[in-house]
């Protein structure tokens, strides 16, 4: 116990130390009072304004899981980690040099965390690409992917990085400041991707109504606006329905994955066997799950049902990264991680199989296989003090049968029936016609007799 406490000191101390002597990785120039506006100066663009305010984006700073782990971080390495968190989650808050401040006493802009005029006041990316490699003109000039906006109360002007997957990856790319690990690769994921090759970007899929690429999107950018055959929306959903926009976020989640369950169709009583599941990540440009997946939590979990009707769970596989410190002990927080001790995800249109062994029962196996999501443990979610649902991403069934004549008959089409007894049950049918006949045999037993009498 002594020992291990020491070790467990040694390796806090140790990442203080290098985290303090770093300075830093992220630094941003610094920006004059009110270069960003705060999202309330928006209100042509009412609608995009809806939208962002339900993402994560809006509550970058105030998010109480991110307000959770940014005091974990801070207090297990002696506030050596605070402004590296801050820079990239409000860095309007960085060029404005409020960090460290509690999330009341930001700035209106710098509060809204990943804010509109954040956003549309980049003008170019740096590389490599992550720790928010972005380069800023907060001049009042609004940047986007149109070429020809125009907009009576602001400047705008057509930038080329707004249609990138670089302008996202600059933030959505995040390596350790002191020893280069990749915490959060979802830029990379997304590069070394078919969706690259095709030119399918993040914007595609984060920017546009449905789960998907649903382009061409018809529509106005702000009120008055002229209509368009395509324009991006600020909905940028993504898995987290606590927090997110609920309905959004499990639309993305359930197109993400497809799964089927894998089985022998006969398996003789008494019996072992194999069965499992294959999942393939359909819809997600990046690895199932992306970002933060220390603390994401994607399972699968496998139930059989014998013929008694019992239920037992043949399996569950959980897919997330696992870090260790540089003492080699996992699970490690992000400030504290030297390596990946194991990373169990699914990458973009790939199949990942678990088989399971199982001993054949004396009657059919029914097999029933869900996946889920959470964007944060139990423990996490209620230490943080946030409601996060468990979201049922898709399911799969098939059943083991004992003997090839039960799997011929489950497979043949039923036999075809009678059109007036159709939909009767054949021994209700049978009871039926006796009670019948039964009920005119004594009526004509009785009419006889009274009428010998
Ligand atoms: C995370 C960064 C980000 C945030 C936050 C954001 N936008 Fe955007 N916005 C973009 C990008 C990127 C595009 C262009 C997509 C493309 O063309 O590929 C865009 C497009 C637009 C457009 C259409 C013009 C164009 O270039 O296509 C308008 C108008 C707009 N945003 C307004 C807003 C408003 C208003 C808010 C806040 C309520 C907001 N945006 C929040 C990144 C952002
Ligand atoms: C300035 C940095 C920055 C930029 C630029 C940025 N993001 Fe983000 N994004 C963040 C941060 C930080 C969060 C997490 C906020 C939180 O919950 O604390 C986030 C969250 C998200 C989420 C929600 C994830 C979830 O769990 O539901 C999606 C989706 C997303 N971003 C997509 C995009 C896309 C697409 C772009 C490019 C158009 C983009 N982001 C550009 C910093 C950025
Ligand atoms: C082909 C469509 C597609 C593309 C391209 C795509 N995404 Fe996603 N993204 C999804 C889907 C579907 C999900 C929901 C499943 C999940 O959480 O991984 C998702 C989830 C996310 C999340 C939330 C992850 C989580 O579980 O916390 C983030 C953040 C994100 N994407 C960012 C990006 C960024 C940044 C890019 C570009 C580098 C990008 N996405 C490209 C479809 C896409
Ligand atoms: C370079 C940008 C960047 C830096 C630096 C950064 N983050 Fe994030 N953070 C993100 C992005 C992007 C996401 C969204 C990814 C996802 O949805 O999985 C995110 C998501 C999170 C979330 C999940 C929020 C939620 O509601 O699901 C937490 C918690 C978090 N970050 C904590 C931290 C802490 C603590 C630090 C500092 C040690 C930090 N981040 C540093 C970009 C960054």
């Amino acid at each position: 116990m002594g020992i291990k406490r020491s070790i467990v000191l040694a390796s806090v101390w140790a990442a203080t130390l290098v985290f303090a002597a770093s300075a830093f990785a992220i630094e941003l120039p610094p920006a004059p009072p009110g270069a960003f506006e705060a999202s309330t100066g928006c209100g042509c663009h009412g609608e995009f304004r809806d939208q962002w305010a339900r993402t994560m984006h809006s509550q970058a700073i105030t998010d109480p899981l991110y307000q959770y782990k940014l005091a974990k971080g801070n207090e297990e390495t002696d506030g050596a980690i605070g402004d590296f968190c801050e820079t990239c989650h409000s860095p309007a808050a960085a060029m404005w040099g409020e960090l460290g401040r509690d999330p009341g006493d930001f700035s209106p802009a710098a509060l809204e965390g990943v804010t509109c005029d954040v956003c549309h006041q980049i003008t170019g990316h740096t590389e490599p690409v992550g720790n928010v490699s972005l380069e800023w003109t907060p001049d009042g000039t609004k940047r986007g992917g149109l070429t020809d906006s125009f907009s009576p109360v602001h400047a705008t002007e057509f930038s080329e990085v707004h249609t990138s997957a670089e302008f996202c990856g600059s933030c959505h790319q995040v390596i350790h400041p002191v020893n280069d690990l990749v915490l959060e690769g979802t830029y990379t994921e997304w590069l070394n991707s078919p969706y690259a090759d095709e030119g399918i970007t993040c914007q595609d899929c984060h920017m546009t109504p449905g789960p998907g690429v649903t382009k061409p999107n018809p529509g106005r950018v702000a009120a008055g606006a002229p209509e368009r055959e395509h324009v991006y929306i600020m909905t940028f959903a993504g898995g987290n329905a606590g927090l997110g926009d609920a309905e959004l976020a499990e639309e993305r989640l359930q197109a993400a994955a497809e799964m089927e369950v894998i089985a022998p169709d006969v398996v003789a009583p008494g019996e072992g066997t194999s069965v499992g599941v294959r999942i393939t990540n359909v819809g997600a440009g990046h690895y199932l799950p992306t970002g933060l997946t220390d603390v994401r939590r994607m399972w699968v979990e496998l139930v059989a049902t014998g013929p008694d009707g019992e239920s037992f769970e043949v399996g569950r596989r959980e897919f997330h990264t696992v870090f260790h410190d540089a003492d080699g002990n996992y699970p490690a927080e992000i400030w504290f991680a030297e390596g990946v001790e194991s990373d169990d995800r699914i990458p973009p249109r790939e199949s990942v199989e678990e088989m399971w062994d199982v001993t054949m029962p004396d009657g059919a196996l029914e097999l029933s296989a869900t996946l889920y999501y959470r964007s944060a443990p139990e423990e996490m979610a209620e230490a943080a003090g946030v409601d996060i649902p468990t979201t049922t991403m898709t399911q799969a069934s098939g059943t083991v049968f004992t003997s090839a004549e039960d799997a011929d008959a489950e497979a043949r089409p039923a036999e075809p029936v009678d059109e007036v007894a159709e939909g009767l049950d054949p021994l209700l049918l049978v009871t039926i016609i006796v009670v019948l006949i039964a009920v005119v045999g004594v009526g004509v037993y009785y009419f006889t007799k009274s009428r010998r009498s």
